[in-house]
């Protein structure tokens, strides 16, 4: 397993660079209001841990575990919620932060989910957009990079939970 190559694609400095660009325009956008910000687990906690520190306006954060089950880099299509949210979200402004959106089927369900409770407005932040590999045709509002096919790793992303912790952003080269 630790001989698998990987080759760097995001630096740690790049990450923070764009995080705080990220940071800065969804300030802007929700200027004077408050935002529920739902971090999808595992994955999304470290960007979302760099993000919510460098947004200015008032956030509370929640939440919701969802899992496209699979080993290795292959996912298996069929997403299970294993935890939802604990926050009330109708008439609430709500953004919900994840790591990377690929097939989109993760998203699709959860947006699916939490518009059945009425929030005010939901938008979605995504660190990486692997958009080739998109199975519902769906665009995130803010994405830290668009990125080719290929299997990342770093800054939340795992291969089979590894790698999860490196503050850089790796392809693996298999
Ligand atoms: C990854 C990632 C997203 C999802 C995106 O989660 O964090 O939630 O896959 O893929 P999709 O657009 O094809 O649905 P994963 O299921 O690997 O769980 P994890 O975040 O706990 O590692």
């Amino acid at each position: 397993m630790d001989k698998i190559s990987k080759e760097i694609l995001f630096s740690k400095d790049a990450i923070q660079k764009r995080v705080r660009e990220l940071a800065d325009q969804i300030s802007k956008d929700y200027e004077g209001k408050e935002l529920i910000v739902i971090g999808i687990l595992k994955g999304a906690f470290i960007f979302m841990a760099d993000l919510i520190r460098e947004i200015s306006i008032p956030c509370r954060v929640d939440f919701a575990r969802l899992a496209s089950y699979g080993a290795g880099s292959e996912s298996s299509g069929k997403v299970v919620m294993t935890k939802d949210i604990e926050t009330s979200i109708k008439d609430k402004d709500i953004l919900i932060v994840e790591d990377i959106l690929d097939t989109g089927l993760t998203m699709q369900y959860l947006v699916d989910w939490l518009e059945e409770r009425n929030p005010r407005s939901l938008k979605i932040c995504v660190f990486l957009d692997k958009r080739k590999r998109r199975k519902v045709s769906f665009e995130a509002d803010y994405v830290g990079f668009t990125i080719e096919d290929g299997f990342v790793v770093g800054y939340g992303l795992d291969f089979n939970e590894k790698y999860r912790f490196s503050p850089d952003i790796y392809v693996i080269k298999q």
